[in-house]
């Protein structure tokens, strides 16, 4: 049997294999090279990161669900520069590709740390306008079609490196924000971010989290993160990278198949650090076993009968 070719050409980011991992799950990938040869993946991105360092919110910041986790960190980060002076180069003796996730409070931050990060060793960055856990910035560009449009614009303006946007699902249509992104000038999309969520201890009355509401992630929002990928993969042109819950190389596939070209693993980094490694052996010896010769002939391939498909999208009343 024939291996398949595994590589991925993201508008441009080309990564030898379609597995990544998440922003603010592997950190700066020092402490899980003990654990997984960084070779093997195809793409790190980075732990969210802000012009200057950041202590991220008061604990408790993390809370476990049935099937999954609740986080509130803040993006606690070292600061670009930074990461700049003594992360990239060490990423740089790996042959994976490095993603910079930037973070501002206002859209001139947003175009600064752009700005910093294109650079040799940074092969694309990826623009977080969806977190829920700074005051700040993130979702609140994020959930408006409108603010989208500008803030990735103006990045866009900013920079010529290659521009991944990454998406809330804590909006009203994903398809808009979606639609915005590609409008604004992005290469690329990722998503999804974390949905919000709350968790509280009965005993004492009081929400877990320090700041109360956190960011949701893990297996209970993969099936929310596959709909919207779909969803948002129907409308653009531009290539996804698909995100939420994946924890196994059946998980990578419907990502795939609902029409992401490639996927990244996040809170299940955490529960094993060798998932990227176990996920990217299964899925080659899945696609070998069942014929399979390229990750493009199973990008956007779900056989969905056209008769069916306007019953996918659940219409909310107005
Ligand atoms: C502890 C933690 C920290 C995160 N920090 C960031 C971050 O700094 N920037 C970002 O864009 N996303 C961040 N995320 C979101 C993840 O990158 C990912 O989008 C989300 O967790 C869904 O994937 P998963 O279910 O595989 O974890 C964070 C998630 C977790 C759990």
């Amino acid at each position: 049997m024939r291996k398949p070719d595994l590589s991925v050409d993201l508008n441009g980011l080309k990564l030898h294999n379609p597995i990544t991992v998440a922003s603010g799950t592997f950190g700066f990938g020092r402490e899980y090279s003990e654990y997984v040869d960084l070779n093997n993946i195809g793409a790190i991105m980075v732990k969210g990161l802000t012009l200057a360092p950041k202590l991220g919110n008061d604990s408790p910041r993390v809370a476990e669900t049935a099937m999954g986790m609740l986080n509130s960190v803040g993006l606690q980060n070292p600061g670009v520069e930074y990461f700049l002076k003594n992360d990239l180069p060490w990423l740089g003796e790996f042959n994976t590709k490095v993603i910079a996730n930037i973070n501002g409070t206002n859209i001139e931050e947003y175009c600064r740390i752009a700005e910093l990060t294109s650079v040799k060793g940074v092969h694309s960055l990826e623009l977080n306008i969806s977190c829920p856990n700074v005051k700040a910035g993130g979702l609140a560009f994020g959930t408006d079609p409108d603010m989208v449009y500008r803030v990735v614009k103006e990045v866009r303006e900013a920079t010529g490196h290659h521009l991944i946007v990454k998406l809330s699902p804590n909006v009203k249509d994903i398809k808009d924000i979606a639609l915005a992104a590609e409008a604004g000038g992005a290469d690329c999309l990722s998503m999804i971010n974390t949905l919000t969520g709350m968790v509280i201890d009965i005993d004492s009355r009081k929400p877990i989290l320090a700041r109360g509401i956190g960011g949701l992630s893990g297996p209970a929002v993969k099936p929310v993160a596959v709909r919207m990928v779909y969803e948002a993969a129907s409308v653009v042109g531009i290539p996804i990278i698909g995100m939420g819950g994946i924890a196994n190389y059946r998980d990578a596939v419907e990502f795939l198949l609902a029409g992401a070209g490639a996927i990244s693993i996040g809170t299940s980094n955490f529960v094993n650090p060798k998932v990227t490694e176990e996920v990217l052996n299964d899925l080659e010896n899945w696609m070998m076993k069942n014929g399979y010769n390229s990750i493009d002939e199973l990008v956007g391939k779900l056989d969905f009968p056209k008769a069916n498909a306007g019953s996918c999208t659940f219409e909310v009343p107005k």
